[in-house]
């Protein structure tokens, strides 16, 4: 997701700056590649206006503490997570009890997250994007408690050529989670609203358990 998210953005002329957990030296082919700019943790962390987070649910936990004391509020944080515990993560107790992925992730990095991108597969976040108004664009929802990161991130859904649409705040954000009726769907923007809306939030976690049941079978 990573990848493809700084490919798109490098090309609509985004300064764009990539890290991992193993050094930028590790990404000095795909930054080549794309037109970005391999750098530590710390630097993504300070590189820009907008910081998005596409690595493994439990692996916010081991980004370094602190990382974000410096980077001013204004800096709009994306966590594109998807909480797996079977297949990926294991157990985390606090999401297993009730929290949003995103809110613990939130709480991991000490800093309010904005949720997009989670509910599109890479393949089709790299090669369905379109221009605005064109007939069955695919929609993507955003939540997040900021009016003015969320207003950013919306922006940023359409620049990349998808249908941005607002999906509430944080509280909100199960609807896209894990095997919701809005995920990875490629749906329209009013089927995109339908879906969040037929959302169950008592079938969270067994949301989450089909879809990982069905990766299972598949993979
Ligand atoms: N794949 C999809 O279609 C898709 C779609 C929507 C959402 N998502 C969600 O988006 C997130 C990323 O998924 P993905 O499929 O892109 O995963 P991925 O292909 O496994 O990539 C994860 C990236 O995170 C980096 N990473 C792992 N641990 C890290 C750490 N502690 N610090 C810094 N970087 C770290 C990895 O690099 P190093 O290992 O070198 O550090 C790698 O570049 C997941 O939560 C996933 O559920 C995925």
């Amino acid at each position: 997701m990573g990848g493809v998210l700084a490919r798109h953005l490098a090309k609509l002329g985004h300064h764009v700056s990539i890290a991992n957990s193993r050094g930028p030296e590790s990404l000095a082919a795909l930054a080549a590649e794309i037109g970005g700019t391999p750098v530590s943790i710390f630097d993504a962390a300070k590189a820009g206006e907008i910081v998005i987070l596409a690595i493994p649910t439990k692996a916010a936990a081991d980004l370094p503490r602190g990382l974000f004391a410096n980077v001013p509020d204004s800096v709009v944080v994306i966590d594109t997570g998807n909480y797996h515990p079977e297949l990926r993560d294991g157990h985390i107790d606090a999401i297993d009890l009730g929290m949003l992925d995103s809110q613990w992730v939130a709480q991991q990095i000490g800093r309010p997250v904005i949720k997009a991108f989670n509910n599109i597969l890479a393949k089709s976040l790299l090669e369905k994007g379109v221009p605005s108004g064109t007939k069955e664009r695919i929609a993507l929802p955003v939540a997040g408690d900021s009016p003015e990161a969320k207003a950013a991130v919306l922006r940023l859904v359409d620049d990349l050529g998808f249908d941005p649409v607002d999906s509430g705040v944080l509280d909100d954000s199960w609807r896209q989670q894990t095997g919701t009726p809005a995920y990875c769907r490629d749906l329209e923007a009013a089927a995109l609203r339908r879906a969040l809306a037929d959302a169950d939030q008592t079938r969270i976690a067994e949301y989450r358990a089909e879809r990982e049941a069905s990766l299972s079978r598949s993979s």
